[in-house]
Order: structure tokens, then sequence, then C-alpha cells
């Protein structure tokens, strides 16, 4: 298995998938997949891109612990725990809600990989980018290393951006489309390809254009100007986590014909819209399209634990203990 240290030094690109489907002929679009799903089993998709520069500068700093903070089913904390695990460095999480979270799929798996787990109530929690605030936590864990919730911070814009290099050895493509959550994914793609393409957010959530904001603040250090990219806000489906029988029927049926598994929070949401976008006839005849994989697989875990699908028809991970 890769340690996140490793995978820099060697020539590893994740794979593109041509999907065909019959809604493709009929547009006369051609459609890809980058799979970030299958980077690694555990810190898949842009987690391993946002993470891989934040490790090495937490290592480089010669700090031992790595601070972070996600709500009680986030991929990021899931990911940032099993990486912590294999760099030897400690992980400690700043959770949103109540304590008996830690025994549900995402945080039992941290706990297992032995990330401490601090439960705080959704007022502390909203401090998280608050500077007084992350200055106290920093006093009480010298030797941390504090990564923003979602691993968006300036060193995810490198990691994210080694996604347009392999992209630009694998194939050539017009549009690029990824979902967005907290923004970092696609500043790092936007900065990475220098306006070679259109690249297209997909927001999972309900919001009235601050990921914009968000997006142009990760990039502001970068001396570029980016032109050729947008937010696309009405796809969130009734917001963050949201989402209709319909939608996870279409997901499924699509998942099965195109042999990709998807979930329905992120990379689910982002094949919907695309679906849309195809339909209204957004992409001109002829144009090749590429979706984003940004995995986050595991969340289907929390879902069927919540009886929120149906566990026998998703591709719910079952991580060995030992892995
Ligand atoms: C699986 C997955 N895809 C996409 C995103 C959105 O990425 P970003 O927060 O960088 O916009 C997230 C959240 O970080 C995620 O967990």
């Amino acid at each position: 298995m890769n340690k996140i240290n490793t995978l820099k030094k060697s020539k590893e690109m994740s794979p593109i998938n041509t999907i065909n489907h019959p809604l493709f002929t009929k547009h006369k679009v051609e459609v890809f997949i980058k799979r970030d799903d299958l980077i690694h089993p555990i810190i898949s998709g842009n987690k391993w891109r946002k993470l891989k520069y934040n490790i090495s500068a937490a290592r480089k700093m010669g700090k031992t612990q790595i601070l972070s903070f996600g709500g009680a089913y986030s991929n990021h904390i899931h990911a940032l725990a099993y990486a912590c695990k294999i760099n030897n460095i400690k992980a400690i999480g700043i959770i949103r809600g109540e304590q008996h979270y830690q025994h549900n799929f995402t945080l039992s798996w941290a706990s297992h990989w032995s990330m401490t787990l601090q439960f705080v109530d959704r007022k502390t929690y909203k401090l998280r980018h608050n500077e007084e605030f992350l200055a106290q936590l920093q006093q009480k864990y010298p030797n941390a290393y504090i990564i923003p919730e979602g691993g968006s911070n300036h060193l995810a814009l490198p990691g994210v951006g080694e996604v347009i290099t392999e992209l630009n050895e694998q194939l050539e493509y017009d549009y690029l489309l990824t979902p967005v959550g907290s923004g970092g994914t696609l500043a790092g793609l936007i900065n990475a390809d220098q306006n070679q393409h259109k690249l297209l957010g997909i927001a999972v959530l309900k919001q009235d254009g601050y990921l914009t904001d968000e997006v142009n603040q990760l990039l502001a250090a970068h001396a570029s100007n980016f032109e050729n990219w947008e937010i696309l806000n009405q796809f969130h489906r009734g917001g963050y986590g949201k989402y209709k029988t319909a939608d996870t029927e279409r997901i499924l049926q699509f998942s099965q014909q195109a042999g990709v598994p998807f979930e329905p929070v992120y990379s689910g949401k982002m094949l919907l819209a695309f679906l849309d976008l195809l339909a209204q006839g957004y992409f001109q005849a002829g144009a090749k399209i590429v979706l984003l994989h940004t995995g986050g697989l595991q969340g289907l875990g929390g879902m069927a634990e919540r009886g929120l699908l149906n566990a026998d028809q998703w591709p719910i991970p079952a991580h060995a203990p030992n892995c």
C-alpha cells in the first residue's frame, strides 16, 4: 500500500476511464472519469491530494501531531486519521456533535487508527476559523500542525494541481467537472490549469455565492488571472447531504451501467448535475468532458448505518482493521 509521502516520488497516476452511455451518443459528447477514488483504498480522492503536502509540511516542521476539524461523518477526518497513522503522526479530530457519534462508521475507524476525538457543540465548532480559537488550540497542542476543515488550505492546492498535470498527460479534453464543498479542490484545479480548460464546480450545498469568494481567497496568493471557471449553484438537491429517492435511483442506475461507484453527497451530485446539463444542451457536440471522482465512498457506511440508503445496493467499503 502506498504511503502518502511516497506517492510524490513515484510516477503513479490515478486511472482515467471512458464511460459509455446512450445519452452521450445522443448528445455527441465523449465522457471520461478521472478515478481519484482509486488512489488509495482509504485516503481516497481529493483527501489524498489535499493532505499530501500538508503532511510533508508537518513532518518538515518537526510536528508530532496533526489537528483538524470535521463533522461526525467527515471524509476528511476518516482519511486524516489513516494518513497520520501510516506516517507515525498523532491525529486529533475536533468533531462537531456529541460523544455518541464516536461509534459510527466513520469515527469508529478514525479511533481505530488512533485519532483522538474531541467532541464540541455547534457553537464552539463555528469558531473553527477564528484566529483566537485557533491560537488557544495551538497553545493546548503546541506540537500540532493545524489543518482547516476539509483540508482546504494553501498547501492543498499543489496536491490537487497534480490532477491537472496527470490529465494533461492522459488525454485532451474541454471540460472538467468537480464537486465543491469547501472550495479547496476547485481552487487547486484552477491554479494548475491556468485557463486551459473550462472548469465547472458543482456546489453540493445550498449557498449564495460564498464558495466563489472562498475559491478566490485560496487563489489570491497566485498572481495569475483565472477566468475559465464557474461554480454552478443550482444542483445541491436540497442542501448538503440531502437527496431524494429519485436522485439515488438515477445514481445507482448510472453506476451499474457505467461500472463506476458513486455516493450521493459529492460524486453522485456532480454526476446528476452533469446529466442535467447534458440534457439542457449545455455541452456542444464533440465536447470532451472529464468528471473528477473525488472519492468519499466511506461516507456510504454512515448513510447505510442511519438507514438513509439500502446497504445491499451500494458499494459500502469494508476496510479490514489491520489494513
Ligand atoms: C469526497 C469529496 N468530494 C468532494 C469534496 C469537495 O471538496 P472541497 O471541500 O475541496 O470543495 C469533499 C469535501 O472535501 C469530499 O469529501
